[in-house]
């Protein structure tokens, strides 16, 4: 029988690059409210072999840790939270996906939008053998049946993720369901979003998502506090007593980013006397630059007094109580299936 566990959420992040504050508000901060409820049991792990479909190992493995030390500086809490590297239990993940595998069709797997997107590509440029081909990877086929391996592994009914991860999780719970009707079991559970208010950030140019690539148009914890205030300096704005998308994210950004009322009001006078026609945008560039400089000091502060020991232990600590589910899992799953 599942062990099935109401209340426990799961959140995965791809160690791909440093973090953005985009990154924070959009994915940290929402776990973290999520961590604040005591009736939830929140799992953080770091998706590294899920970053291989599109990264060179050797571009992803210093951020493993790095993005954990990340968590534990902005305010993820290991004695609520359990956390721990996808690759510390590759073994059972693995086997439960390959269990998984003959329930989803290659159509269905074909039809995730990122893989379908780069296959275009793989076949308009026609070389079989070209990097572009191999971006449509067997790894990125079977993205989403390691996803939902990594769910099922962790009996967890709920999923922390943005929209743009529902087909994923849609094929996640087909696959569930059909192993369960197959065997006759009540083993895997079908996951469904956790619905998070996430904060879309986009780039200081508005040019897209906020992302590490693009640097100069991205504010990154690690940044120091005076270069990340001259790149607000420029970012795109909108002509007085206009308001548009970009503007928008930029104003919910340094709103979000502080909990001091006093800048709050600021920002919202800031926000009405432009609407008036009045040129404020230095102002709110200077406010907005004051609010990150005091994010990124007491981030980095915070990280520097967390030893990399520290980091170490709680992946051990979280490996060992993730491994012993995903074991579990895939016990019940042999069982069922006689092999
Ligand atoms: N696909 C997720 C993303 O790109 C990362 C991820 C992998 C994940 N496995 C997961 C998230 C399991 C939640 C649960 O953001």
């Amino acid at each position: 029988m599942s062990e099935f566990q109401p209340n426990r959420v799961i959140s995965g992040f791809r160690p791909t690059s440093d973090l953005t504050v985009g990154n924070y508000l959009g994915a940290i901060r929402p776990s973290l409210e999520i961590q604040e409820n005591p009736d939830n049991d929140l799992y953080v792990f770091v998706a590294d072999m899920h970053g291989l479909t599109d990264h060179d190992p050797r571009e992803i493995a210093p951020y493993r840790s790095e993005v954990v030390h990340d968590c534990l500086a902005l305010g993820v809490d290991p004695s609520k939270t359990t956390m721990y590297l996808q690759s510390a239990i590759e073994a059972p993940v693995t086997q439960i996906a390959n269990r998984l595998a003959p329930y989803v069709s290659v159509a269905e797997l074909a039809r995730t939008p990122n893989l379908k997107e780069k296959m275009q590509t793989a076949v308009r440029r026609g070389e079989s053998d070209s990097d572009d081909a191999l971006k449509a990877n067997f790894g990125l086929l079977g993205y989403p049946v390691l996803m939902g391996a990594d769910i099922f592994a962790q009996e967890s009914g709920l999923v922390a993720v943005g929209e743009d991860q529902e087909p994923h999780l849609e094929l996640a719970r087909k696959i569930a369901s059909r192993f369960n009707k197959r065997f006759d079991a009540d083993l895997l559970v079908e996951p469904r979003i956790f619905a998070v208010e996430a904060l879309r950030v986009v780039g200081l140019d508005g040019k897209g998502k906020m992302s590490k690539t693009n640097p100069s148009q991205a504010i990154m914890l690690t940044d120091d506090p005076d270069y990340a205030r001259r790149k607000i300096k420029k970012a795109t704005t909108a002509p007085s007593g206009e308001w548009n998308p970009v503007l928008d994210s930029h104003f919910l950004v340094a709103e979000h980013t502080t909990r001091d009322s006093g800048r709050l009001a600021e920002l919202q006078e800031l926000r009405d006397a432009h609407m008036l026609g009045r040129p404020v945008m230095g102002d709110f560039k200077r406010l907005w630059g004051d609010i990150t400089q005091a994010l990124l000091v007491d981030f980095q502060a915070k990280k520097n007094s967390i030893a990399q020991d520290e980091v170490d232990k709680v992946l051990e600590q979280g490996s060992t109580k993730a491994a012993a589910n995903a074991d579990r899992v895939l016990r019940g799953m042999k069982e069922v299936m006689g092999l």
